[in-house]
């Protein structure tokens, strides 16, 4: 009896099934009410009574033994299955979720989109900027308040070094390596000191343009603006530019858009005016030239700046910048654009 229970387990040991018929004709030769391990415990009441307890066990074990193996083996066939034979290959894929663009992106997007038709380029510059390129060679005097601490985030080990407050600064950088004619988009991200609200925010991104050539004129900016303000907000669009103050532009400006919430009657969004600011812009000033190693003899230009978040407000209507920078998927949810 013993010998037969060792030949078996042995037997079980090697058992091996390719497919679920295979594994049933095992299960019936070893498990089945007329199988081999059964039909030994048939023959147990044979068994000498002082040996019956050493051969039940050995008989237990075999059978749990067979049981075990027979399971890892239905396992490793229905495994197999499911990876080859059965699988529906024609059965199509589990839709995936796809995100959308967020909204600031769409945005600044769809500003390159409209000036690359004019042959704009784009260039970006570092995010921690030096002094120079971000006051100096863009004519801000040493004492301008826009150096203000308020304003700008210095690093402490160098007041030197600090957060770029303008995109502007990419604009020194792109002059004193390139020669003109230049017709380039600087967007990017900037920082300010500023306290966190629903209008305003310590970081914004910006889309800065600049044009420099010989006999660049404000009539120049004005079509490049007026044109892109009717492709962004529509053909019925008008613009107004206001005389304003800059550092780094003579003449500066700065434009309004014919409210396009309204279309120009008066709305709370444009306080009632019907117009509402959307960008700086100007003639560069001589110095800025000059400081950047451009002769301002022959060459002249003009630059303009836009907040991307005020054109996405404008488009979008969005009432609360801190939208911007939670990313809370159900607000971000709601774009889906072309650009
Ligand atoms: N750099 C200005 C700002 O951050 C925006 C600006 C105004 C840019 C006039 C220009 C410009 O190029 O001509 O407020």
């Amino acid at each position: 009896m013993k010998s037969r229970i060792n030949e078996l387990l042995e037997e079980v040991n090697r058992m091996a099934a390719a497919n679920a018929d295979e594994l049933e004709t095992l299960r019936i030769k070893y498990l089945s009410k007329k199988g081999q391990i059964s039909e030994l415990f048939n023959d147990f009441r044979n068994v000498a009574n002082e040996e019956k307890r050493e051969v039940g066990q050995l008989l237990n074990e075999l059978k749990n033994k067979a049981q075990d193996k027979i399971n890892e083996l239905k396992d490793a066939v229905a495994n197999s299955n499911s990876n080859t034979q059965q699988a529906d290959l024609t059965r199509s894929a589990d839709p995936l979720t796809l995100g959308t663009r967020h909204p600031l992106s769409l945005t600044k997007n769809e500003i390159i989109d409209i000036f690359s038709r004019i042959g704009f380029t784009i260039a970006e510059g570092p995010e921690i900027e030096d002094d120079w390129h971000v006051f100096g060679a863009l004519n801000f005097p040493p004492e301008h308040p826009a150096r203000d601490m308020q304003d700008t985030f210095f690093i402490e080990q160098n007041p030197d070094i600090l957060l770029r407050t303008h995109t502007s600064s990419v604009q020194s950088r792109v002059m004193a390596e390139q020669k003109p004619p230049i017709r380039m988009l600087f967007p990017g991200r900037v920082f300010r000191n500023e306290a966190i609200s629903y209008r305003a925010h310590c970081f914004f991104h910006q889309v800065e343009g600049l044009y420099i050539d010989k006999d660049v004129s404000f009539a120049d900016l004005k079509q490049a603006l007026l044109y892109f303000a009717k492709e962004m907000f529509g053909e019925d669009t008008k613009i107004r530019l206001r005389p304003s103050y800059f550092p780094f532009t003579e003449p500066s400006a700065e434009m309004d858009i014919s409210c396009h919430i309204c279309g120009g009657k008066g709305c709370p969004f444009c306080k009632h005016t019907g117009w509402v600011e959307i960008l700086g812009c100007g003639m560069v000033d001589p110095n800025v030239l000059e400081n950047c190693g451009i002769d301002s003899k022959i060459y002249s230009g003009y630059a303009f700046g836009m907040g991307v978040e005020r054109i996405t407000n404008l488009k979008y209507q969005v009432k609360d910048l801190r939208m911007f920078s939670e990313n809370d998927v159900r607000f971000l949810k709601q774009f889906d654009s072309a650009y």
